[in-house]
């Protein structure tokens, strides 16, 4: 809304004469904001579950509009970066704030590459796992593990050390993904490789069992932007995590692991491994009527993954290029047919027709079509997730570092308490 100076919300509460006035904040994009620190003052909490109408900070990061579909990193849209920019140049931007010139985006990329590696304690560590221990606990663990070897001297009010942390994370997190995804196949580490790209060196280190693994460069790209599609998405279940945790001024690998512990879960990052399994469950295109009938049954817990969204109202944008990828990735292995793929059309074509996800606003989001492109790759289901983490980190330490770079306050939200009111304590030998 254009600027008419200073505006104010008035709170009119029963009982009180005049009205509570709360600073209305315009934002340069998107939906205004009413400050309403000052209520606590006058005897209120807010209550919003959910944090479905709640603004936890404010940021130059990432902005989405939900209804129009559109997303864009630093004002970039994604499907520009998707399509002209790579990974590397994301992470510099998301950090940043602007793209690099050729010689910054050039050192930044050996900055990464000097940091791929990781330290002895935690390449040992994933052989005490057992065999089909889940990926995203291993990389909990591990990013937990990063903490305890990156904590001395680490110090968060000084920027280089702050920098530092933004590059080893970034750097090492699809070398952690590697590391989870060979142990549970009973394979070696396999150190990274200088000469390769970040996508590539993943592909390499992931899949390779000597120098003489060839990399598909159409395979290649399309993990670049696998990576690209997921790096940050303003404040979600996961990066809320992060800027929590990272509020106490806790080890930033820290912060990145409950991150991964928040991304893990099934309505988030999760979403990716449980469309697999739903359409395993589907089992052939005749049972879709069935299992939509079943996401509509209010009775019926049942969800349609991969589809809805808490802020996307209309198609993701990040979902319409990973379906061109996951096009891309198929004709490249000559796997249009695959059964698993034209179940997904068939359901996204079902779905996106009926009243029931149009009149509440159901769309495709990034990881409807993400599955199945991981899949095709040669991903196995359980590692989906790692993938989203390795995408996302970079967006979880950009907003741990624009929130510890200014004054920040610990998150302590309140409560609406409904428990019991004060009562007496009774002695054992009192009670019936
Ligand atoms: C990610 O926040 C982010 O930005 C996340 C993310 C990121 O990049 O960080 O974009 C990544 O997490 C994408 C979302 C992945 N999750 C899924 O695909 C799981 C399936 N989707 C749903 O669980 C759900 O849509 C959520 C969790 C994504 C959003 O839930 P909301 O915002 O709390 O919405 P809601 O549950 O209140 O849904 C509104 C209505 C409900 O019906 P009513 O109670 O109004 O009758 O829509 C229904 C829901 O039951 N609904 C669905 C549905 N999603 C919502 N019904 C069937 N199938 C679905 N998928």
């Amino acid at each position: 809304m254009a600027s008419t100076g200073p505006r104010n919300a008035r709170l009119y509460v029963d009982g009180r004469e005049d009205p509570i006035e709360l600073p209305i904040l315009e934002p340069s994009l998107g939906t205004d904001v009413i400050d309403i620190g000052r209520l606590t003052n006058e005897g209120y909490f807010t209550y919003d579950p959910g944090f479905v109408s709640t603004a936890s900070c404010d940021s130059n990061i990432t902005y989405i509009d939900g209804d129009a579909g559109t997303l864009l990193h630093r004002g970039y849209p994604i499907e520009q970066l998707a399509e002209q920019s790579d990974f590397v140049e994301l992470c510099y931007l998301l950090l940043k704030g602007s793209l690099p010139s050729p010689s910054e985006k050039a050192s930044y990329a050996a900055a990464l590459v000097a940091e791929r590696d990781v330290p002895q304690g935690v390449r040992d560590m994933v052989g005490h796992f057992s065999r089909d221990a889940h990926p995203m606990g291993i990389m909990t663990a591990l990013t937990g593990a990063l903490a305890a070897e990156y904590h001395q001297g680490l110090d968060i009010t000084d920027e280089a050390d702050r920098w530092d942390t933004c590059t080893r994370l970034i750097a090492k997190m699809p070398t952690l993904a590697a590391l989870t995804y060979r142990h549970g196949k009973g394979k070696a580490y396999l150190p990274p490789r200088d000469d390769l790209s970040y996508a590539e060196n993943f592909l390499y280190t992931t899949f390779a069992d000597d120098e003489n693994y060839t990399i598909n460069p159409v395979i290649a790209k399309a993990m670049d932007r696998i990576f690209m599609l997921h790096a940050d998405h303003e404040q979600n279940a996961s990066t809320s995590t992060v800027r929590l945790a990272g509020s106490t001024g806790t080890n930033p690998y820290s912060a990145i692991a409950a991150g991964i512990a928040a991304l893990w879960g099934p309505s988030h990052g999760g979403a990716n491994e449980a469309v697999l399994n739903m359409l395993a469950e589907i089992g052939s295109p005749e049972n879709i009527d069935a299992y939509v009938a079943k996401a509509k049954d209010r009775n019926d817990p049942f969800r349609v993954m991969g589809f809805g969204h808490r802020v996307y109202k209309n198609y993701d944008p990040r979902a319409k290029v990973m379906q061109d990828t996951c096009h891309e990735v198929f004709a490249e292995l000559g796997v249009e047919g695959d059964p698993m793929l034209q179940m997904a059309q068939r359901l996204e074509k079902i779905a996106l027709e009926d009243e029931f996800f149009i009149e509440k606003r159901l769309y495709p989001n990034v990881d409807f079509y993400s599955g199945i492109t991981l899949k095709a790759v040669g991903i196995p289901t359980e590692m989906f997730t790692v993938i989203f983490t390795t995408g996302r980190t970079p967006g979880w330490i950009a907003h741990w570092r624009e929130m510890v770079s200014e004054a920040y306050k610990i998150g302590r939200p309140r409560q609406l308490y409904r428990g019991q009111t004060a009562r007496d304590y009774v002695p054992l030998a009192e009670r019936g």
